[in-house]
């Protein structure tokens, strides 16, 4: 796997005895290394994995203007016998040049993303958490990077992948909002993409739920505001009465990596699914008159997350989250194959020697 032109400098500082393993904050413990690389006159160079450091950016940097910016997130875990592994990693090395293309940056080469996880992994593997549901999470990243104030495609780009130890992203159900008003993505637009502007553009209408005691928004489709897309940063699932449903990839929705297992785990369950578009208004219908059993979120951060209320034109419906069994059944298998606990029948996992 090792390819010369990946340069690695080792950190001789390294912060590993400085973190309390049993209480890390969601993304602020960063690990001792990172991956950089720089493309310029059409192609990528100075691959190299380097201390975790600050950069200089210059004050006209285009990405802080116009939003030429991507991300990934993604983790590696250890298994039972203490080998670091990633979960996935060529899935988000194909989606984060579906990013890349839809907002005009340049493809960043598959196999050296490979390789640049890969390594990284392993100069950083002291910083998995071994305990199952933590997880070393990656936060690979693409920036345009002219000095220049100009609307175009930019010239210049950084790649970049940093690490932080994590442990679970929610630790609670969640209560939900189903938005009337705000939206998180339009047909044609940006949604399919995992950009940095989109976060953003979800920012004023979370902050509005949490203040009416919500924990996120559940967003609707941006014409006629009553198909469900997804849910904060995840992808949502429902079950009514024993059927497992979920909103169809249509241009519009993030095309999850932790739904696609989901979908595929699911389904070689003998479970029954249905992919399909589902309305506010039938989910409201199914909470009052009990055939709505179970939702949840999915995605690599949060890996399952259950709900245990939806609000939505100021009426409240409750689930019993805690006595999901599908969601329940769902994260035991995710997070059993992540540590090797359970058998990866999908060769889903990758060990990094
Ligand atoms: C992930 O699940 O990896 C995400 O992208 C969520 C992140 C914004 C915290």
């Amino acid at each position: 796997m090792i390819d010369t032109s990946l340069r690695i400098i080792k950190n001789e500082n390294s912060k590993l005895h400085t973190v309390d393993f049993s209480n890390i904050p969601f993304g602020r413990v960063f690990s001792d290394h990172m991956f950089v690389a720089d493309y310029e006159n059409g192609e990528w160079k100075n691959a190299s994995i380097v201390p975790f450091e600050n950069f200089s950016i210059h004050p006209a940097n285009i990405a802080w203007h116009y939003g030429q910016a991507i991300f990934e997130g993604m983790k590696a875990t250890k298994s039972i016998n203490g080998e670091p592994m990633l979960f996935r990693p060529e899935r988000h090395a194909v989606r984060i040049n579906k990013s890349a293309e839809r907002l005009c940056m340049p493809a960043f080469p598959n196999d050296l993303f490979m390789q640049a996880v890969y390594e990284l992994v392993k100069i950083d593997q002291d910083w998995i958490p071994k305990e199952e549901g933590s997880a070393l999470y990656l936060r690979p990243y693409m920036i345009a990077m002219d000095e220049f104030i100009g609307v175009q495609v930019a010239q210049k780009y950084r790649f970049v992948i940093f690490c932080c130890p994590v442990g679970p992203y929610y630790s609670n159900a969640v209560k939900l909002k189903a938005d009337p008003f705000y939206i998180r993505a339009a047909m044609g637009g940006t949604g399919e993409a995992k950009a940095a502007g989109n976060y953003a553009g979800s920012l004023y209408p979370a902050k509005i739920a949490r203040d009416e005691g919500y924990d996120q928004i559940m967003w609707l489709d941006a014409k006629e505001h009553k198909y469900i897309q997804e849910v904060g940063t995840m992808n949502i699932f429902f079950v009514i009465n024993d059927t497992v449903i979920t909103p169809p990839i249509s241009g519009t929705i993030l095309e999850g990596i932790t739904r696609d297992s989901v979908l595929t785990i699911l389904k070689d369950n003998g479970y029954k699914l249905d992919v399909r578009e589902i309305t506010i208004d039938e989910v409201i219908e199914a909470g009052k008159n009990g055939s709505l059993k179970e939702v949840f979120g999915t995605g690599t951060a949060a890996v399952i997350a259950k709900v245990k209320q939806i609000g939505y034109k100021g009426e409240d419906i409750e689930i019993d989250s805690d006595n999901f069994k599908v969601a329940t059944f769902l994260k035991d298998a995710i997070n059993g194959i992540r540590s090797t606990r359970l058998e990866d029948p999908y060769g889903w996992t990758v060990i990094v020697k």
